[in-house]
């Protein structure tokens, strides 16, 4: 007889149809994601060095999938179990989280790595306050790749029959690749060549940190962030070539597995995927970590594709330009970058990082006019948000919903500042 946490692992590999790739599922696992296999190991190595005791405390901060794969764990072993999580992550996680029995802490999200209430420090605190506490920390926990060695590795070396040339994965933690990367190299001579995908503004590609859309893989760094530290379970040396994928690839790569191959798939796995099919090779692999069913609302949501702009519509047409600068610029400064850029344009005050990439459309965080530019102070975020609007909606669609006292509204394209449109436009469109 098999106990459930057996089936964690072994997952298939499965050939797809409209490319030479083959496709590693790792959303059969039974909690649903590759990161069973890490939450398993590193309960496990715990156990086994006495840092996880009976009636002990798994606590973690994480608002994926390494939360739900240590929940099915806890309630599977025994262990009560505490997730600690960004205030912004979707409620169908909490609530998979809390039907595991899990405890759900909130914390506020897009805080800096430095500050006490940052997801990692307050888990840490909780698992120092609780008796028999212990936080799992896969970004440092040599168990994570550890696990990716000793079973998803071979498993794809056995599968393949030693002829895997290229294995391509996303890199969240690192495990995974890392882990399975390593294995890859030592049986095949040195061989394989290990390739990250990764999202395209993420720091593992050389992106400046700034956010992107993609769930779950790459690594942003918060512009308050003093010290970048990239986790240990990352380990550089076993990945040859990383390929960033801007966002647009990742969703549409994801869409189409479901609607090509059959596989309903989350977002890291459209980035994975998107780069699979460029690689040549006699035996390309693509580990897949997760299925489509959580993101149903997001990647897979045609109105979630219109309002980011991953499809096109109307809107594109009537975009108008926008000079953008960061939050605590002097507000003469602003007027001048204004008056400097030849445009009727608004300024656009951005939370972020500006440099390579147009602003993402979460760092918007006020639309000024020339005349709001007054006096000797600082631009600063509005008191409510401002709207987006995406490309791919119709005029009618986006007017529906923005509130009715809203003028202008800033323009979505791939997830990303596109510019500004005027009510007026879209009455008139
Ligand atoms: C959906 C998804 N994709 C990719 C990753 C990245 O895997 P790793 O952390 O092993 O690098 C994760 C990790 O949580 C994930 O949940």
């Amino acid at each position: 007889m098999t106990g459930l946490l057996d089936l964690v692992g072994g997952t298939p590999l499965v050939r797809l149809q409209h490319t030479a790739v083959h496709a590693k599922l790792e959303y059969l696992n039974p909690g649903g994601s590759v990161k069973d296999r890490a939450a398993l190991s590193m309960v496990l190595d715990a156990e086994a060095s006495g840092a996880l005791r009976p009636g002990g405390t798994i606590v973690e901060g994480t608002s994926g999938n390494t939360g739900l794969g240590l929940a099915q764990v806890a309630a599977a072993r025994g262990y009560r179990m505490v997730c600690v999580l960004p205030d912004k992550t979707a409620v169908e996680k909490l609530d998979a989280l809390r039907a595991y029995g899990a405890e759900v802490v909130l914390t506020p999200s897009a805080l800096p790595r430095e500050h006490p209430n940052h997801v990692m420090r307050y888990a840490q605190r909780i698992a120092d306050d609780r008796p028999g506490g212990w936080r799992a920390d896969q970004y440092d926990n040599p168990a994570n790749p550890a696990v990716h060695f000793r079973t998803t590795g071979p498993e794809i070396w056995e599968a393949t029959e030693g002829r895997v040339t290229h294995f391509v994965a996303t890199i969240g933690t690192g495990g995974t690749i890392s882990g399975t990367g390593r294995y890859l190299k030592e049986a095949s001579g040195g061989r394989v060549r290990v390739i990250g995908a990764d999202p395209v503004t993420s720091a593992y590609g050389g992106g400046d940190g700034s956010p992107f859309a993609v769930e779950a893989a790459g690594h942003y760094v918060h512009p308050q962030t003093a010290d970048d530290l990239w986790p240990e379970s990352y380990h550089r040396d076993v990945v040859d070539e990383i390929f960033s994928v801007p966002d647009r690839d990742s969703v549409h790569a994801c869409r189409s597995l479901a609607r090509t191959e059959g596989l309903l798939v989350g977002g890291s796995s459209g980035t994975a995927f998107a780069v699979a099919r460029q690689v040549t090779g006699d035996c390309v692999v693509v580990l897949l970590p997760d299925s489509g069913r959580a993101y149903l609302s997001k990647y897979h949501s045609d109105t979630w594709c219109r309002r980011q702009g991953f499809l096109d519509g109307d809107l594109d047409t009537f975009v108008s330009p926008v000079v953008t600068v960061p939050v605590g610029t002097p507000a003469a400064e602003a007027r001048e970058a204004l008056a400097s850029s030849g445009q009727p344009a608004l300024p656009v005050v951005l939370a972020g990082r500006s440099d390579r990439f147009p602003p993402a459309a979460g760092e918007v965080l006020a639309l000024l006019t020339a005349d709001e530019l007054t006096g000797s102070g600082v631009v600063g975020p509005a008191p409510t948000p401002p709207v987006g609007v995406g490309v791919g909606e119709t005029a009618a669609d986006a007017l529906a919903r923005v509130p009715d006292d809203a003028s202008v509204f800033h323009v979505v394209r791939d997830g990303r500042l596109a510019g500004l449109v005027t009510r007026g436009a879209l009455t008139r469109l």
